[in-house]
């Protein structure tokens, strides 16, 4: 006997060949008639595509399109993206938020330009040695770049499939995210398959969507078993409920004149390569000011004698919010730090220059407007 309950079984996705093919046809007519003129929907260019399911990994698509432009804008190529500095790159993305997103891609064009001179890989099996292509993104960029048969799987995609197929576990758990996979496998038509995989996220965001699906005006409706059996608002099944935990913080912001000091995070840390005041958890048996001192001097080794509280930024993160009270020291001398790879002295006019988190934009810009408030 083995120690392990045993995990319920869910039965192969399968559809009957007939009803394969009305879910293509019906779900691509619907495609062409229906869908948003996106700009990655222009091009074949697996390049640019990648780039586009890179930024639309949690990030929606009214946000995405302006990043994506301008990403192409200033980087049109793989070449020009593997040539180009880090820093550069992040002040594309700022504000997209999920910076690794953006530093994997870049390490993976460099490789690709080194050991595929340039040519973006057409096999799953090369992409998957590549930083940041998980089974999802190289079967969207495959797909929709060459119609390669690949299934996806994505939050859109989940929902719909899971009502399709009417799956009743919780769709994160491992064999209800293979039941999805196979299901996904399973619908695929014999060709038109980027177009395919993108009218089924096209119907999860416009039709199938979380809270009011519109199963009167949907495509597939006649095949959907949880509108056949009145489980629409049954499924998807989530069991992870997901607790949002609170989290206080404390930034410094430290000013010398009117320059401000900035630390750019280290290699292989949370926000690499982007810039920031300091800022911690505070350490409650200290008082404020105290708990204050210590974060400056812990990460650039200053500290002010006193601090003005000028206000707090919330800032959520996945499973977190957090507040940072924003406080101003006024500091001179020298600054170092064990922990920032480099420390800049920043002027208002070249805070433009440096990419930031969007809750330090915050941060900063706060500063600036008090300190341009404040006659000194
Ligand atoms: N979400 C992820 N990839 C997408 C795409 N190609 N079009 C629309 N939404 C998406
Ligand atoms: Fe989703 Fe309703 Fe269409 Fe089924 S019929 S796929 S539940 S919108």
């Amino acid at each position: 006997m083995s120690k392990h309950k045993k995990q319920e079984a869910i039965p192969k996705p399968s559809l009957l060949p007939s009803a394969r093919k009305l879910l293509g046809t019906s779900l691509l007519f619907w495609f062409a008639e229906r869908k948003r003129d996106l700009p990655w929907r222009k091009t074949k260019d697996p390049y640019s595509i990648w780039v586009s399911e890179i930024m639309l990994q949690q990030t929606q698509v009214a946000t995405v399109i302006p990043y994506f432009e301008r990403f192409l804008k200033s980087f049109p190529t793989l070449d020009i993206l593997a040539a180009a500095d880090e820093q550069e790159v992040l002040m594309h993305w700022q504000g997209l938020g999920y910076y690794r997103r953006a530093r994997m891609m870049h390490q993976a064009a460099k490789i690709i330009l080194s050991n595929h001179d340039g040519i973006f890989p057409r096999e799953p099996e090369a992409l998957a040695q590549l930083p940041g292509l998980g089974r999802y993104t190289r079967n969207a960029v495959l797909s929709q770049a060459f119609d390669y048969r690949l299934p996806i799987l994505e939050a859109n995609t989940k929902r719909v499939l899971a009502r399709l197929f009417g799956l009743m576990q919780d769709i994160d758990s491992s064999s209800g995210n293979k039941f999805l996979w196979e299901a996904a496998e399973e619908i695929l038509p014999e060709s038109d398959i980027g177009a395919f995989n993108q009218a089924m996220m096209e119907l999860g965001s416009l039709v199938c969507t979380v809270s009011s699906p519109k199963c009167g005006s949907c495509p597939l409706s006649t095949i959907c078993l949880a509108r056949q059996s009145d489980l629409v608002g049954n499924i998807p099944v989530k069991k992870k409920k997901v607790v949002v935990t609170q989290v206080a913080e404390l930034a410094t912001v430290l000013v010398n004149g009117k320059k401000i000091l900035l630390g750019k995070r280290p290699a292989g840390q949370r926000w690499a390569g982007l810039w920031e005041v300091p800022h911690d958890t505070p350490t409650y048996d200290f008082s404020e000011l105290k708990a204050l001192r210590s974060i400056s001097k812990k990460y650039v080794s200053l500290m002010p004698r006193k601090f003005l509280e000028i206000g707090r930024v919330v800032h959520p993160v996945t499973r977190f919010k957090i507040t940072v009270r924003v406080f101003l020291g006024k500091v001179s001398g020298r600054a170092k730090s064990g922990f920032y790879e480099e420390l800049a002295w920043v002027a208002p006019e070249e805070m433009g220059g440096f990419p930031k988190s969007s809750p330090q934009s915050k941060i900063i810009a706060m500063a600036l407007k008090a300190l341009a408030g404040s006659k000194t």
